[in-house]
C-alpha cells in the first residue's frame, strides 16, 4: 500500500459518530495531504478505525506524534515506551489476572463513562489505541458516545442554565470509586484537581460540545451531592443507547477517539483470553476554551 490519497475511502460506522477509513497502512509515513485527511475526518466523525494495522510502537508513536505532542505515561502501569501506556488483563509474567487481582480494580475505572486525562489542566485531544491480542471467543467492546450531538440534543432553554458551570475532575474520585487498584498515593499526588467548563467549543470544528466526564466530583457553586448528579445525568444524555457506537474489536485494529468531545467506557475485563492492547495519548492543544 503506497498511501495515496486517492486510495483512502471514508465509511460511517453510526449514524452519530465513528468513521472506518480504508486505504491506509499506518506503519508507513504519511504525506501531509493524507494526513490533513485524517484530520478532517477526526474533527467531523470524533471516532476513527483503521483495520489491519500491525504496527510496532515506535511506528505507533510516530503516527501520533503527527497530531501533537504526547502525554507522558503517567502511572506504573508503563510498557517499555514512555508515550506507550500497555492495556492488559496479563500480570508481569503474561498470566491472565486473577478475578480478585487488583488491577482488575484499575482497569475497572475504563468501565464508567470517561473522556481520558480530564483531569488534568489540559485534558487530551485524542487517544490512539492498537489492539495487538484481541479474543476471539470473549467480546470486550468500547463504547462510544458524542458529546457534541449530546450538546446539539439539548433544548436551547436547558443550554443557558449549563453556561458558566464549571466542574472539577480528579483521577482520584474515579478511582475510588471502582477500588483502589494499588496506584501508590506518590502517583495520585502527581494528578490534582483540574477544572473546566461543562460547555466548550471544540478546536477541530469550532461546534459546540458538552464536556462531561466519570473523572467529575463536583461542580463550583453547587453542593457536592447536585453537582454529581448533574454530570451524571449530562452523561446518561450523551449515551443513550442510539448514540452509542459500540466497537467490537479484532487483532490490529487500531481505534483513535477525540476525548474533545466524546465519552467512552470498556465494557467487560476478559476473564480466560489475553487482551493486550497499546495507547498513545495526544496532548490537547491548549486549555479548555469555554462555551460563553
Ligand atoms: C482507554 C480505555 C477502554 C477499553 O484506553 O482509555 O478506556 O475498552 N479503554 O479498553
Ligand atoms: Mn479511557
Amino acid at each position: 500500500m503506497t498511501n495515496s490519497p486517492n486510495a483512502i475511502t471514508v465509511h460511517k460506522l453510526h449514524p452519530r459518530l465513528g468513521a472506518e477509513i480504508r486505504g491506509v497502512d499506518l506503519a508507513q509515513s504519511l504525506s501531509a495531504e493524507v494526513f490533513e485527511l485524517i484530520v478532517r475526518a477526526f474533527n467531523e466523525y470524533s471516532v476513527l478505525l483503521f483495520r489491519n494495522q500491525a504496527i510496532n510502537d515506535d511506528q505507533q508513536v510516530a503516527f501520533s506524534q503527527r497530531f501533537h505532542e504526547l502525554e507522558k505515561i503517567s502511572f506504573s502501569l508503563a510498557a517499555k515506551n514512555p508515550y506507550v501506556y500497555e492495556l492488559s488483563n496479563i500480570d508481569e509474567h503474561g498470566q491472565i489476572l486473577k478475578s480478585d487481582a487488583k488491577k482488575r480494580t484499575f482497569l475497572n475505572v475504563n468501565a464508567r463513562w470517561h473522556t481520558d486525562s480530564s483531569f488534568k489542566p489540559i485534558p487530551a485531544m485524542a487517544s490512539i489505541l492498537s489492539g495487538r491480542e484481541i479474543p476471539i471467543h470473549e467480546r470486550a467492546d468500547t463504547d462510544f458516545a458524542s458529546m457534541r450531538v449530546g450538546y446539539d440534543e439539548i433544548a436551547v432553554e436547558r443550554r443557558a442554565a449549563l453556561r458558566g458551570l464549571m466542574a472539577v475532575h480528579h483521577y482520584a474520585y474515579s478511582l475510588q470509586l471502582t477500588g483502589d487498584g494499588n496506584v501508590p498515593q506518590a502517583e495520585l499526588d502527581a494528578l490534582p484537581p483540574s477544572t473546566h467548563p461543562i460547555l466548550r467549543i471544540h478546536p477541530g470544528s469550532g461546534q459546540p460540545s458538552l464536556f462531561v466526564s466519570g473523572h467529575i466530583e463536583s461542580i463550583n457553586g453547587m453542593p457536592v451531592e447536585a453537582g454529581r448528579h448533574l454530570a451524571e445525568e449530562l452523561i446518561r444524555w450523551c449515551t443513550r443507547p442510539e448514540f452509542v457506537y459500540s466497537h467490537e474489536w479484532i487483532t490490529n485494529d487500531l481505534v483513535m477517539w477525540d476525548n474533545r468531545c466524546t465519552l467512552h467506557r470498556a465494557t467487560v475485563v476478559p476473564e480466560r483470553e489475553i487482551r493486550r492492547a497499546h495507547r498513545t495519548t495526544v496532548m490537547g492543544e491548549g486549555p479548555v476554551e469555554a462555551l460563553l
